[in-house]
């Protein structure tokens, strides 16, 4: 019988097998034998951890994982999208510099360049479709341009080695949250960093909340570094389950690439739908450009702008998913199931409704993120809510 006391209790050992999975170390530190091992282990001579808002084995796991997929040299983790590029905005700029990011950019990645303002930081915006536009704005103390892959919600393409070039010595970060490595490996075409909100593609199963980024193994390390002096960390539940997600990438995306091109052209054809944004529908305006970097698709997102008929937009979508409520509206994407959401209402409803619609975000405006449904199943259900909508 032991004598130990109960707090010393309950350690495990997997004895002469191993675990198929990699366990959750669901540890706040790790006990180091000796202070000439803990010295090593923060020289770097040893690897280990010390503390899980450094680093654990789960994260170090996905960290390289990510690292692969981007084949670049080193990768890391975070809290969420917004900790990955807090923590790059926190890591490159200080007071006096200049950032430049494209216009069409995710809501809150705007909001955080806005308020850099506030710590003596300049920012300014382009025109994604313009290289020349970039070139014009760059200053002197122009610390990184900031575009994503793909633009929510109307799916403007960026010409990611036009904007290398034009940025010239300047780095771009690229935010391929919607396109995940299996799409587009932004630093084998000459960017510096690439982004994720892993709580989308990468995870895909609309269960977690988690970012990633991926580039030279010194920048991961001052990424690294300031996400665990502004608490920007990931945790080990996280990645565990993204690291499961990250097994299956290469066939969801295939399987959701493949619904949204022909989900897109059915919508296409639909008399209750006005337009439809796809930048595989000849119409878009990325059509060529998306067709030469995106051979496999540009993902699940599609947006559609429904025809009102005498009602108002607000009426129009509401009326829309009341008969669909096997498709729910959800204001996140890349689910394995599909969603929608409704741009003016959540990710662009601090624009004003004339900035919102001179950039074609209109009330009737509703983005699909396109699941892992079969598309035959999709197609009845959008075609029974769309009917709905001309009676
Ligand atoms: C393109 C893009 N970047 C970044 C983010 C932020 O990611 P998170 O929600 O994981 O903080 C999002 C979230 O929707 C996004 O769509």
């Amino acid at each position: 019988m032991s004598e130990e006391p109960v707090v010393r209790m309950g350690e495990t050992s997997a004895g002469v097998t191993r675990p198929s999975v990699s366990p959750i170390y669901q540890t706040t530190a790790f006990d180091v034998p000796d202070l000439e091992i803990l010295q090593q282990l923060y020289t770097g001579q040893l690897t280990g951890d010390i503390y899980t808002r450094d680093s654990n084995p789960g994260m170090r796991a996905l960290a390289q994982s990510i690292a692969d997929l981007e084949q670049t040299e080193a990768g890391a983790v975070f809290a969420s999208g917004m900790g990955a590029l807090g923590s790059i905005f926190l890591t490159l700029l200080s007071a006096g510099d200049h950032v430049l990011t494209a216009q069409s950019l995710y809501g809150k990645t705007l909001q955080l360049a806005s308020r850099m303002q506030r710590f003596g930081i300049s920012v300014s915006a382009f025109d994604v479709s313009s290289p020349d536009q970039l070139t014009a704005q760059l200053q002197p103390n122009t610390r990184f341009v900031l575009v994503e892959t793909v633009a929510n919600p109307l799916l403007e393409v960026a010409d990611i080695p036009a904007l290398v070039a034009a940025a010239g010595a300047v780095p771009l970060i690229v935010d391929s949250t919607f396109t995940t490595p299996e799409l587009i490996r932004p630093c084998g075409l000459g960017a510096a960093a690439v982004i994720h909100s892993a709580s989308k593609y990468l995870n895909g199963h609309g269960d977690v909340m988690l970012g990633v980024a991926a580039g030279s193994a010194q920048l991961m390390a001052r990424l690294n570094e300031t996400a665990s002096v502004f608490g920007q960390n990931a945790n080990p539940f996280e990645c565990w389950l993204t690291q499961r997600g990250l097994r299956t990438l290469p066939l969801r995306m295939r399987q959701i690439c493949s619904t949204a091109g022909r989900l897109a052209q059915f919508l296409a054809t639909h008399p209750a739908v006005l337009k439809v944004h796809h930048p595989s529908l000849p119409q878009h305006p990325s059509h060529s450009l998306a067709g030469r970097m995106y051979p496999q698709g540009t993902g699940g997102i599609i947006a559609i702008e429904l025809q009102t008929g005498g009602r108002t937009g607000i009426e129009t979508v509401n009326q829309f998913m009341h008969s669909v409520p096997q498709l729910p509206f959800s204001p996140t994407l890349a689910d394995a199931r599909t969603t929608l959401s409704h741009p003016a209402l959540t990710s662009h409803r601090f624009l004003s409704p004339e900035v919102r619609s001179a950039a074609g975000i209109s009330d009737a405006l509703l983005r699909i993120s396109v699941g892992l449904e079969p598309l035959d199943v999709l197609v009845q259900e959008f075609d029974a809510g769309l009917k709905t909508l001309l009676k």
